[in-house]
């Protein structure tokens, strides 16, 4: 485990593990309220990283920048080799397209069918899919990852929380992304609900290998998903490990979110 004093400063290791998201000395305000103040973070290839901060820490801020729908004050953004500052709104599309994101809630489009939510991404991203014809292989695919090929049709509407967010989960896997980015997946579900999104999850990342930044209050997702994790206090990276040498640690802050 690091405490951020002992961590040294990012620089481009001389590992060959492939490095799919740098995050460099962030800072992000809003007027007078500092959200993230030099936040560092690193995500490998094949990774499930959490990071995990109290509500209004600057987590769903941290991944708008890692995005690129949100323009930091200063740092650097790193995404799977591209810095995000330097690219045109084209090639910063094109990045996109490898990237899946569950948004935070599911933010499904209530007026359309699950089959057209699922098209959604293809549509944007028709670069990607330029030899595709037929959709209708993929949704299903999709579909039958998440155990709902039978929703096909069905608006928003007709289905649960907990079936909205594999929906979501499957719009986030359509594009068969490098990284998938999830905002606080299980929020919102009861704990059988959200045992199964993380197990599905879990399955997606076997079967296609993707890296994950995942971002939760989840305790218990934390703990079964995490390879690593990273806990965001007063802006910056506070503390870093294993979730068995985090929870174990002495240190208050580090303890708080621990505690049931
Ligand atoms: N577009 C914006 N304009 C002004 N302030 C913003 C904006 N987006 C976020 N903030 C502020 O930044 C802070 C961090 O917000 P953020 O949504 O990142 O929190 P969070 O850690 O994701 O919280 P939660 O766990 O509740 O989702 C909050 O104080 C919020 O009010
Ligand atoms: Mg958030």
């Amino acid at each position: 485990m690091d405490v951020k004093e002992n961590i040294a400063p990012l620089q481009k290791e001389n590992t060959s593990e492939e490095i799919v998201v740098r995050i460099q000395d962030l800072y992000k305000s809003f007027g007078d309220n500092k959200v993230l103040n030099g936040f560092n973070m690193v995500l490998r290839k094949g990774e499930n990283l959490v990071v995990m901060g109290k509500s209004g820490s600057g987590k769903s801020v941290m991944i708008k920048c890692l995005v690129g729908l949100m323009v930091p004050d200063r740092g650097v953004v790193e995404v799977l080799g591209e810095d995000i500052a330097r690219l045109n709104q084209v090639d910063l599309d094109e990045l996109r397209s490898d990237i899946g994101f569950l948004f935070q809630g599911s933010a499904l489009y209530d007026s359309m069918t699950v089959r057209e939510n699922l098209e959604f991404p293809m549509r944007r991203h028709r670069k990607k899919f330029e030899g595709v014809t037929d959709t209708l292989p993929l949704v299903q695919e999709a579909l039958e990852n998440v155990g709902l090929a039978h929703t096909m049709d069905l608006m928003p509407e007709e289905l649960s929380g907990g079936m909205k967010r594999r929906i979501a989960l499957a719009r986030a896997i359509i594009l068969k992304p490098k990284l998938i980015l999830y905002d606080e997946p299980t929020s919102g579900l009861d704990p059988i609900t959200a045992k199964e999104i993380i197990g599905l999850m879990r399955s997606i990342q076997k079967k296609y290998g993707t890296s994950a930044l995942i971002i939760t209050h989840d305790v218990d997702c934390a703990r079964v998903i995490s390879e690593r994790m990273i806990l965001l206090v007063d802006g910056i990276n506070y503390a870093e490990g294993a979730y068995q040498e985090l929870v174990t640690s002495s240190d208050p802050k580090i303890n708080a979110f621990f505690k049931k």
